[in-house]
Parts: structure tokens; sequence; C-alpha cells
């Protein structure tokens, strides 16, 4: 299949899915799942789920299995940038597009939402939602329930104090300083990498992968992450506002230490090349069949929004 078709039946799968395992907008209390439908529609690229749904593709063609998945991840990650958002942290105005969630509903309703999609998405993935949700079926009956368990500690992991929270803490305490290379490194690996390795070894998981192939996969992933950021810092230095759906210049303004305010442009995208030609030889050894995650880190590492 053309790798566009791919990408729009996946991405739509995966936004009917959201859909069905979110609270109605109408539900009571109406605000809060308002604001969560209201973040979670704004219109993302979508990149985690595709990247978890295209890995147990590599394995398996049993892949409906993995949409809850997938959806969990994209709740988690858009609770991040809500409260990444907010004008305690990165004080932002415009995401994917639109007003930020705070700006629209008030920080507090900002905050609450976060918290629920982050319960939202555990809830989805220890398989006791909606039992009759077309889109849970095969997660809920196919998947052993040691794997799921597996699943939750990754995504706990990731999203948790020793990854995502650790680096917002530090990207936040390196405001305005100088650091090295090492710690930025660290800071973008677990801001950024570390639900990007989430979400391929998830997707492996529910592939039944074997261990050797989950340790190239999982390199691949990190090498991923870590160009993934570097896209981010160039394209808030180049990139086009209207297309990202984003303020520009925001790391500037906020003094952010990110790979283009350590080393400048040129060099950050030499590093961006070498780090695409690095993830692509994690993926050469499995042929053919990684065509389309070949086609997803073409677009991650050379994306223009
Ligand atoms: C932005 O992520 C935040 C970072 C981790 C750099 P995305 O660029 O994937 O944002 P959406 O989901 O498409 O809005
Ligand atoms: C976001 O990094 C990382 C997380 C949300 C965990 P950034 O702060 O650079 O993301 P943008 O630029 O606001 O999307
Ligand atoms: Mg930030
Ligand atoms: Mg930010
Ligand atoms: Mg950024």
């Amino acid at each position: 299949m053309h790798f566009t078709r791919l990408w729009e039946e996946i991405t739509d799968l995966v936004d009917r899915a959201l859909d069905s395992f979110l609270p109605g907008a109408e539900e009571f209390p109406r605000t809060i799942h308002e604001a969560m439908r209201y973040s979670v529609f704004a219109g993302g690229k979508r990149i985690r789920p595709l990247l978890l749904i295209l890995t147990t593709k590599l394995f398996s063609e049993e892949w409906r299995r993995s949409l809850p998945v997938a959806c969990a991840l994209e709740l988690i990650h858009t609770y991040s940038l809500i409260h990444d958002d907010l004008p305690a942290m990165d004080n932002d105005d415009y995401r994917r597009g639109k007003p930020t969630a705070h700006r629209l509903f008030g920080e507090a309703m900002a905050i609450l939402a976060g918290d629920a999609l982050l319960t939202l998405a555990f809830a989805l993935l220890c398989g006791q939602e909606d039992q009759n949700n077309e889109y849970y079926t095969a997660y809920r009956r196919e998947v052993p329930p040691a794997v799921k368990l597996q699943i939750i500690g990754e995504m706990a992991g990731a999203s948790g104090v020793r990854g995502m929270i650790a680096g917002q803490v530090l990207d936040l305490e390196a405001e305005g300083q100088t650091v090295a290379v090492e710690m930025l490194n660290d800071i973008n690996a677990r801001k950024t990498g570390a639900l990007i390795v989430a979400a391929v070894r998830s997707g492996a998981l529910l592939g039944e992968a074997p261990a050797g192939e989950m340790q190239l996969l999982s390199d691949y992933a990190s090498l991923l992450g870590r160009g993934f950021q570097i896209v981010d810092d160039l394209l808030d230095v180049e990139g086009n506002e209207k297309k990202m759906g984003k303020q520009k210049g925001m790391d500037k303004k906020r003094n952010k230490a990110t790979v283009v305010s350590l080393y400048g442009v040129a060099e950050a995208k030499k590093l961006r090349d070498n780090l695409y030609a690095e993830a692509l030889a994690e993926l050469f050894p499995f042929g053919k069949k990684a065509d389309a995650l070949r086609k997803l880190t073409r677009f991650v590492f050379y994306r223009d929004y």
C-alpha cells in the first residue's frame, strides 16, 4: 500500500478510536470533557500512534489490537503538551493551530484536563474500559495479561519521574544556563525520547517481537527521539508558524538550552543528518518489511511541521 494511504488509514482509525474512548463532550461535568477533546482533536500529527502501529506491523498484520495502546500514548502525549504550555512552564499561547487549552478553558481546567488524559490512558491500558467498544475488543481479548502489564510498565516508566517528567524538570532548570552536551542529550532523551521509545517498544511487544529485534528497535527509537527534538528545536528557529500551528522563536525568548542554542543551526542540521543515518542503520536488518517505518523516519527527520 502507498505510504500516504497507509498513514491516512492508520490516523483515521486512531482518531475514531480516540473519539470512542473519550467521554462525550456533553457528558457531565461538561467543561472537562470539552477541554480534553479540544486538545486531543486540535490537529496533532499522531506520530507516536503511527510509530507504535507500524512497529507492530513489522511482525504481525493483527495490528488492530495495538489501537488502544496507540490511543493511550496519544492521550499521554497530549497531556504532556497541555501542561508544557502552561504559564508556569513554557507559557505558550498556540498549539496545534489553536489557542492553548489554558487560554480557552483557564489554567485550572487545563491542569485537570491533562491529569484526566493521563489517568484515562492507564485505565485504557488495563483493559477495563467500555467492554462493548469495537476498537477495544482485539486488545482486550487477544493480548495476554502479561503483555498488557509489560506495556503499562513501559508507559508508566516513560512518562514518569525517571522519564518525561524528569526531562521537563531538567528542561525548565536549564533555562538561561549553558549546559554540557551530555546534559542536553539527557534532557532530550527523557522529555521527548522516552515516549518515542515507549511507542516502539510497546508496538514490538504487541507484535511479539523476538528479544534481539527488540534491542535493535529500542536503539532505533532512541536515535529517532533525539532527532525528533533537534528538528523541533530547528523548527522553532526556521519553521513556518502557520504550518506548525505554534509560535516560533519561543525557545530563544525563554532562553531554552537546545541543540540549536548550543551548536547553531548548521551544526544542528549535521547532527540531525548523522542521527538519521544511524537510525536507518538500526532498521537495515529488517529489510523491505520496514519500508513504512523508514518513510515515517524520513518524515520525522525532515518534516516542516
Ligand atoms: C511536540 O510533539 C512536542 C515535542 C515532544 C517536541 P509533536 O511535534 O509530535 O506534536 P503534535 O502531536 O504533532 O502536536
Ligand atoms: C516538549 O518539548 C516536550 C514535552 C511536551 C514533553 P518542547 O517544549 O520543545 O515542545 P513544544 O515546542 O512546546 O511543542
Ligand atoms: Mg517544553
Ligand atoms: Mg514547549
Ligand atoms: Mg519546542
